[in-house]
């Protein structure tokens, strides 16, 4: 199964979100290749939790940035990610249950969710960041 490769169009320029989209991108692999290796339920279980509870924290800072510069699209952009760990958490509860999941469309889901919200959101963000003074 093919990994997420960081690519230069989704540094945001702004080295918080930068660094914590790094590491949720490697998360990400460390669960498509438990998916690849066909591990047990249990195991990608924990894998996904390790990315859930981490891709929670990203979310905190980009939230508490917004709050800080009282970003106007705030209210958007967190349903997105609120909407993202609900998926998440369905899958998480999937796993649980001992329900075969189809490796190649969640994949492509969290592949494609993290690269378009990055792309569009965070990139709008991250430029609206950069154009408030920094915080005291
Ligand atoms: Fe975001």
């Amino acid at each position: 199964m093919a990994q997420f490769s960081w690519t230069d169009d989704l540094c945001t320029g702004n080295s918080l979100i930068d660094g914590d989209h790094r590491k949720l991108i490697s998360m990400v692999n460390a669960l498509l290749d438990s998916m690849a290796k066909g591990q047990a339920n249990d195991i990608m279980s924990k894998v996904l939790n390790n990315l859930i509870l981490y891709t929670k924290e990203h979310f905190g800072r980009e939230e508490a940035e917004m709050q800080r510069i009282r970003y106007v699209a705030s209210l958007s952009h967190k349903s997105e990610h609120t909407k993202l760990i609900k998926q998440v958490l369905e899958l998480k509860a999937s796993l649980d249950a001992g329900e075969r999941i189809n490796a190649v469309s969640v994949s492509g889901f969290l592949c494609d969710w993290l690269r378009n919200h990055i792309l569009t959101v965070d990139m709008k963000l991250a430029a609206a960041l950069k154009s408030q003074p920094q915080a005291a």
